[in-house]
């Protein structure tokens, strides 16, 4: 049988790309790990929209200054001219928002957005709730644990996926349009905010199949993460805390970053996380998130969530500071499309949400606008993808089906290890030479006998490392300093 659409994943992207499928159309839908094991789960602060037609202007120009304005400008003004449309359409389905006292879509604000703009759920759930919401509204068939390791591509037709449904047994599943939906490439750094299921895998076969991957080497790093956990997904702490008065001290009470940049805080993400990493590199101070500037009752109820979490943890918030520092959290580079979604060079494969780059997000993303863009360009791909009624020929795909193997013993060390190289030297600052080290060593590991999976990462790395080794200067959250003595540690 072949299916009208495979979706790889269930993260906001491919769950609204599901959404707006009919229901006549036959699709499956693969998700690697459990439905609520990827980033749009985790994320907090909120959807970016314009507030009105007014507003559409400046919320362009406030994402293309966060970008450096090294961002695909028709990417950017598609995304604001229909965010009003696309968020009206997801309420009108029934999600709900948080509302103001006077029952209005209650708008918060975040770094580097030049007015509250930042729609949330649950106070600080955006995420979860938008997820949650996106689930119920599926009527598609949801495939868990299903964890793709192909594209069953030849010249410029994708033919569908081949996938492990455990350790060893693969099946195969023919479409008509493929639409890659798998998210970023979290988990191959050793500290993120990401979910565990984020390893890049897709991106590693589109590079196997010669197509393009654009802007590799920008890669953002969050730069309010709870310091001294155990795991290497570091609980988030909103930027919509620092937006609504949170603000960041060293163990003195000194808020350096105005030393930094003139809007200390609220300045564009690469800027803050880079200051608090150079600032506590030279002096040896701890970081902190001080929550001072809020009263109890009124923290509780809008940000319940990172309260309880971080009760959990052993903060009493908003009495107690807590320490932090930046991790990696979203990768503004991925599989390149064009406007309507497409991978280019392909005639019926698709990527949106995180694993796609628009360009929307130029050299540093712009806070909250990650969901937004996962909801336009999922839309954009379906709408295409329904004019468009591709159609493939199974028996044109004549490629032998190969049997991987999953994982292998010597894959465990060296996964540490890529995880390790990644987060010092492709990290918030980077140096030239010890690039090329790192690209050798991945090069080194890649002739090496791995399993499928960690081969497929480690081409997502070496993408990565060859892109940040080609941009010679510093450009958003590609940082070069070429001086820098390497010892990061994250405690
Ligand atoms: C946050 O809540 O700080 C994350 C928002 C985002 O990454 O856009």
């Amino acid at each position: 049988m072949i299916y009208d659409y495979v979706i790889i994943g269930t993260g906001l992207a491919g769950l609204n790309a599901a959404r707006l499928i009919p229901k006549n159309k036959r699709v499956l839908i693969l998700c690697k790990m459990s439905t609520w094991n990827c980033n749009t789960f985790w994320a907090q602060g909120g959807i970016a929209s314009a507030v009105d037609e007014s507003d559409i202007p400046v919320h362009i120009k406030d994402t293309l200054e966060a970008g450096v304005n090294y961002n695909d400008k028709e990417a950017v003004e598609l995304l604001s001219k229909k965010s009003q449309s696309t968020i009206k359409n997801l309420i009108d389905a029934g999600m709900k928002f948080d509302l103001n006292d006077k029952g209005e879509l209650a708008y918060t604000k975040e770094a580097a957005h030049s007015r509250n703009r930042i729609l949330h759920a649950d106070g600080d759930a955006t995420g979860r709730m938008m997820h949650i919401f996106l689930l119920e509204q599926c009527e598609h068939e949801i495939v868990t644990q299903a964890v793709v390791c192909d594209l069953l591509i030849k010249d410029d037709i994708c033919y569908g996926v081949q996938y492990f449904v455990n350790e060893t047994k693969q099946k195969v599943a023919y479409a008509h349009n493929t639409i890659i939906a798998s998210g970023g490439v979290g988990s191959i750094y050793r500290y993120h905010t990401n979910s565990t299921a984020n390893a890049g895998e897709i991106q590693g076969i589109i590079a196997e199949k010669g197509l393009a991957l654009k802007d590799m080497e920008m890669m953002q790093f969050h730069p309010t993460v709870v310091r001294g956990t155990s795991f290497a997904r570091k609980p988030l702490l909103s930027e919509a805390l620092r937006g609504e008065g949170a603000y960041i001290v060293d163990e003195n009470g000194y808020r350096f970053l105005f030393d930094y940049h003139k809007d200390g805080e609220l300045a564009p993400r690469d800027v803050v996380s880079r200051s608090i990493f150079d600032y506590n590199k030279k002096t040896g101070l701890g970081v902190y998130l001080s929550f001072e500037t809020f009263e109890k009752k009124a923290f509780k109820l809008r940000f319940p969530n990172i309260y309880s979490n971080l009760k959990e943890l052993g903060y009493d918030l908003p009495f107690e500071r807590v320490p932090i520092s930046p991790a990696f959290h979203y990768s503004m580079g991925g599989i390149d499309v064009t406007m309507d979604g497409k991978v280019k060079g392909m005639k019926n494969l698709y990527a949106i949400g995180e694993a796609a780059c628009t360009g929307v997000h130029g050299a540093n993303r712009l806070a909250s606008n990650s969901l937004l863009e996962g909801l336009v360009f999922s839309q954009i791909a379906i709408e295409n993808s329904l004019k468009e009624d591709f159609k493939i020929n199974q028996e044109n795909y004549d490629k032998p089906i190969i049997e991987y193997i999953r994982n292998k013993e010597i894959d465990k060390d060296l996964k540490d290890n890529l995880r390790t190289i990644m987060w010092t030297h492709a990290g918030i600052v980077r140096e030239h030479k010890a690039l090329e080290e790192s690209l050798k060593v991945i090069e080194e590991y890649l002739k090496k006998d791995v399993g499928r999976l960690l081969f497929l990462r480690l081409l997502t790395a070496k993408a990565i490392l060859k892109a940040a080794i080609n941009r010679k200067e510093s450009l958003g959250a590609h940082y070069i300093q070429n001086w820098y003595f390497f010892d990061i540690k994250f405690t």
